[in-house]
């Protein structure tokens, strides 16, 4: 028995939500097919499209960490052989680890007649992620798994809340093509804040919620401020505030780094500016990166 899946890239952070928003492009970052084998153990059979990076170690590979410990909760050791094509290369900002972990939980619990709910399989991804990131944080693997925009209200017991977006919602994604290491990108943010920060950071995320509730545009525009993360990551990213203005001076309504980079979104009202702004941020990006993919959504 064999099951295929395609899962699809997501922006986490959404500027202001540092680890407590993100949402999911319509764009695939991978696809996997799960077998079902006569042989009692968990076997990565084959990984394409990730130029060799990601690890075959069934302890290492988010994917095969996930589908442990769904196992472990069965108390079954059923065999299990993947095959993972990466249709984006990991560390890309674009929730790539993460994807790994929903594909093999959501695949596994489909072909077995679906023993557990989405937010069990979510617990399940989550340690999953953690193996490649370092942490414990839902922003990619919830929207991932559930779609749409999600914030993540608590994570003890986790408590996750979709939020309706604007039907004309676009979103550019420029991704320059290099890595960044979750794991590194997080040693940069600081532990500590003060409370001017603390109320920017809040205000702009309650502000975030609203404007999308409201399809608020001009709220949206005043909301994407973040103090936590792009402050502290803009530097890995050659460009980035130069790619940022050039994004807001096309007509974008907010641009930020998407998870912990290289990848930048920005929204904009309609299809034809995403693709303009996308086109304007990949010319000013390539003053410094030599190679850029823009997708839009
Ligand atoms: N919220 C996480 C971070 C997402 O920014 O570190 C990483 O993909």
């Amino acid at each position: 028995k064999s099951i295929k899946v395609s899962v699809p890239a997501t922006v986490s952070n959404v500027g202001p939500g540092f680890d407590i928003m993100g949402f999911a492009l319509n764009v695939p970052v991978e696809e996997m097919i799960l077998t079902i084998k006569q042989k009692p153990e968990i076997k990565i059979k084959k990984i394409t499209g990730d130029k060799n990076k990601l690890p075959f170690d069934i302890n290492k590979n988010t994917a095969t960490v996930a589908l442990k410990k769904m196992l472990d909760k069965l108390n079954t050791n059923i065999g299990i052989e993947l095959e993972i094509n990466k249709k984006l290369n990991s560390g890309s900002g674009l929730g790539s680890s993460a994807a790994s972990a929903v594909a093999s939980v959501f695949a596994l619990n489909e072909i077995l007649n679906k023993p557990f709910s989405k937010n069990e399989l979510l617990e399940f991804a989550l340690q999953g992620e953690a193996v490649a990131s370092g942490s414990i944080h839902a922003d990619n693997v919830a929207p991932c798994l559930f779609g749409g925009f999600i914030l993540i209200r608590d994570y003890n017991p986790i408590d996750l809340i979709k939020i309706k977006s604007p039907k004309n919602l676009f979103c550019s994604v420029l991704h320059p093509q290099f890595e960044i290491k979750t794991s590194d990108a997080r040693k940069l943010i600081k532990k500590n804040y003060t409370l001017k920060e603390l109320l920017t950071q809040t205000s702009n995320a309650a502000g975030l919620v609203t404007a999308l509730l409201k399809s608020d545009y001009e709220l949206i525009k005043r909301s994407l401020n973040d103090v936590v993360a792009e402050p502290a990551r803009a530097k890995l990213i050659p460009g980035f505030y130069e790619i940022k203005n050039r994004a807001l001076e096309n007509g974008a309504l907010g641009c930020s780094i998407s998870g912990s980079g290289p990848s930048i979104f920005a929204f904009s009202k309609s299809l034809d500016e995403a693709i303009n702004i996308g086109n304007e941020m990949k010319k000013v990006s390539s003053r410094y990166t030599k190679k850029n993919i823009i997708y839009v959504s």
